[in-house]
């Protein structure tokens, strides 16, 4: 359900400068948003060490903080899988911050073992992810941690 992936992967490497990943999560939060139908939230939530905190993102106004192994994005922090939700309502101890948000996809982002953060896209529609939905975006995650360097300069 993705008209493109190639292209999008293209983009995503394109977009991941090893020398400033503020700016790269920025742009490939962009990508993904303008690229791929039927999504109200894409963005990025880093681990702190203590919690996960909202980093760079598309869509309305989210949690700040979530703690560690709550919500969807902090199980899959927490068990270093992918979540793929297709009914956000049937999960327990989903963390609502967006209403319009009916199902959800959560990859972990692994560097070297070492827990970097989450890269969650959230959808109006229910059952939006398929697998092949989820291996890309397994794959976008991939292309994130190899190319970028997190933490300071
Ligand atoms: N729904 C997420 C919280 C983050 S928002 O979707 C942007 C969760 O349950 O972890």
């Amino acid at each position: 359900m993705i008209p493109n992936s190639e292209n999008l992967l293209q983009d995503i490497t394109g977009y991941s400068d090893p020398a400033n990943w503020v700016g790269s999560l920025s742009n490939i939060s962009a990508a993904i948003m303008s690229q791929v139908p039927s999504l109200n939230w894409v963005g990025f939530y880093i681990w702190n060490g203590k919690k996960l905190i909202l980093g760079p993102f598309q869509g309305a106004p989210a949690c700040t903080e979530i703690q560690w192994g709550r919500g969807v994005c902090g199980r899959a922090a927490q068990e270093q899988k992918t979540y793929r939700v297709d009914n956000v309502h049937l999960f327990e101890d989903h963390i609502t911050c967006d209403v319009r948000s009916q199902s959800e996809l959560v990859v972990p982002l692994i560097q070297s073992g070492k827990l970097i953060g989450v890269l969650d896209i959230d959808s109006p529609q229910l059952n939006r992810f398929s697998l092949e939905d989820q291996l890309l975006f397994e794959e976008v995650a991939e292309v994130i941690v190899s190319k970028l360097q997190f933490g300071g300069e």
